[in-house]
């Protein structure tokens, strides 16, 4: 059985104090929560302080990307042993915002994922369509190549390791869900193609989210699906009886 996980993307959001109030909030209601894997990842400037406030309870501390190389001048950059440190656990990778504004592609994203996993991190490997893609038919081809590109060299324990978010561009941050229909339809062709290069029984083992305008009124349908193992929250992860409510719903 693959354990639902759910995970706050918080993006350029939070002051310190900010921050401390929404995870003082989230610890009082989820801090002994096991039925659901809750992780919440907050900008690079917090991490420091929601580590120290989620230590010793069940939830877990994510960052929002990382750079690929260990350490060096990459002026503005951060490494996975630097978020080890910090007591982070697992890492959003290839997001669409990164790939749209900052350039990343499918083979930096692939560089990422396996230093994360070289430095015991669980990356979150973001994948999904464009609107214009969508509507030109190319879905299938999309989700292919990134998958492909983003997961090329992994051994099937770093894909179990692992988890895929797929995260349809035209519905994050627009009020656009995917139907709990489309978002399926996604998830099992991502499902069959990670058979395809393992096999059955790693496919069915690998945890696959969904994210792109979740709400605690969507949140039961969508993470009731066969092949929805939990969600990417964004906006709704700034306010703790969302994402309490979002987790909740995935029971
Ligand atoms: P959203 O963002 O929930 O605000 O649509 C999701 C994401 O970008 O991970």
């Amino acid at each position: 059985m693959r354990k639902k996980i759910v995970a706050g993307n918080w993006k350029m959001n939070m002051t310190s104090d900010e921050a401390t109030n929404l995870v003082n909030a989230l610890k009082a209601d989820l801090g002994n929560f096991r039925e659901v894997e809750v992780v919440v990842c907050p900008p690079f400037t917090v991490l420091g302080v929601v580590s120290d406030l989620v230590h010793g309870t069940h939830i877990d501390l994510g960052a929002q990307n990382m750079h690929w190389e260990k350490s060096g001048a990459y002026t503005g950059e951060i490494s996975a042993g630097m978020l080890r440190e910090l007591y982070c656990h697992y890492v959003i990778l290839g997001h669409s915002e990164r790939r749209q504004y900052f350039g990343e592609t499918d083979e930096i994203v692939n560089r990422k994922t396996r230093a994360a996993l070289a430095a015991s991190l669980h990356p979150i490997v973001c994948v999904g369509e464009t609107l214009a893609e969508r509507e030109a038919g190319q879905v299938d081809a999309v989700i292919t190549r990134q998958v492909k590109g983003a997961l090329a060299g992994l051994s099937a324990k770093e894909l179990l390791d692992s988890v895929i978010a797929y995260e349809p561009v035209w519905a994050i941050g627009t009020g656009k869900t995917a139907s709990s229909e489309q978002a399926q339809e996604v998830h099992a062709l991502i499902r069959k193609l990670l058979a395809e290069m393992y096999d059955e029984t790693v496919a069915g083992g690998v945890r696959i989210q969904y994210g792109g305008s979740v709400k605690p009124g969507n949140a039961k349908e969508l993470f009731g699906m066969p092949d929805i193992d939990g969600g990417l929250i964004g906006g709704a992860a700034l306010d703790a009886k969302s994402f309490i409510d979002i987790v909740r719903a995935a029971v």
